[in-house]
C-alpha cells in the first residue's frame, strides 16, 4: 500500500501571505492544511517569536536583530499586511486542537538564544497542546538540550548536506527523521523534504513516499499528489 506524503506549509502561506504570518497561518487551517512549519527566535525578554531570519530587515517596516527588541518594542513593528510579528503562544492559542501537525523549527544555527528549549517545552506546557510536535534544527547540539529535557519528544535534523548512513545516523542521535534538501535513496527511516515548490519533483517525492514536504504552496501541492496517487 502507498503511504500519503504528508504536505507541510512552509512558513504557513506564503505563495499569498506574508511568510510565518498568522494571516498565512488562519487561511492554511482553514483550507485544510495538514501540516505547518514555522520558524521561532528569541527576543531580548524571551518571548518566542515566529519568523524565520534573525533580523527583522526582510519581512517587516523595521530593521535589527529580534533578540536586541523586547516583546513590547517589537510591537511596534509591522509585517507587509500590517500585522505584528506573531508570538509562539498566538500561534498555538490559533492552531488549538486542529488536527494540524505541527513543526517547530528552533532556528539557532546562527544565534545560540540561551535557554531557548526550556522556554519553549514550558509554553507547550502552559498552553496544553495536545498533539505531538515535530520539533526540528540545523543546530545538531539544540535537539540534544531539548532531548535531555524532554526524551520523548520527536527530533529530527535538518541538513543540506547528503548524510553518509542516514539510518545509523538516526539510531547514533536517537532522532525520528532527518529533514532534508535533497531526497536520500539509501534511506529507510522517516526523511522529509524542503523547500518542493515545482510540479516535477514533488510527483517524484510522492511515488518514493517520503513522509512529508515542505511547501510555499500548499493548495497546489495537495492537489498535485491526490491527482497523480
Ligand atoms: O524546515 C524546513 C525549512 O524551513 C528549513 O529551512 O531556512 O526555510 O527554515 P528554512
Ligand atoms: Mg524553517
Amino acid at each position: 500500500m502507498q503511504s500519503k506524503t504528508l504536505i507541510f506549509g512552509h512558513r504557513g502561506y506564503p505563495k499569498q501571505f506574508p511568510e510565518n504570518s498568522l494571516a498565512g497561518f488562519r487561511y492554511a487551517l482553514a483550507h485544510g492544511i495538514e501540516g505547518l512549519e514555522f520558524d521561532v527566535h528569541l527576543t531580548r525578554d524571551q518571548v518566542p517569536m515566529i519568523m524565520h531570519d534573525e533580523k527583522i530587515n526582510r519581512t517587516t517596516d523595521d530593521k535589527g536583530f529580534i533578540q536586541d527588541y523586547s516583546l513590547s518594542e517589537l510591537r511596534q513593528v509591522h509585517l507587509k499586511n500590517g500585522e505584528s510579528i506573531p508570538t509562539l503562544a498566538e500561534f498555538l492559542t490559533l492552531v488549538g486542537n486542529s488536527s494540524v501537525q505541527l513543526n517547530l523549527e528552533f532556528k539557532t544555527d546562527q544565534i545560540q538564544y540561551p535557554d531557548i528549549e526550556r522556554i519553549v517545552f514550558a509554553m507547550l506546557k502552559e498552553m496544553t497542546l495536545n498533539k505531538p510536535v515535530i520539533f526540528s534544527s540545523f543546530h545538531l547540539p539544540t535537539l540534544e538540550r531539548c532531548q535531555q529535557l524532554a526524551p520523548n519528544e520527536i527530533y529530527c535534523w535538518l541538513t543540506k548536506m547528503n548524510v553518509p548512513n542516514p539510518n545509523q545516523f538516526l539510531i547514533d542521535h536517537h532522532l525520528a527523521g532527518l529533514h532534508l534538501k535533497h531526497y536520500q535513496s539509501d534511506m529507510t527511516g522517516t526523511q522529509r523534504i524542503w523547500t518542493v515548490n515545482r510540479r516535477g519533483p514533488a510527483i517524484k517525492l510522492f511515488k518514493q513516499q517520503v513522509a512529508g514536504i515542505f511547501t510555499d504552496d500548499f493548495v497546489q501541492m495537495m492537489q498535485i499528489r491526490d491527482q497523480t496517487m
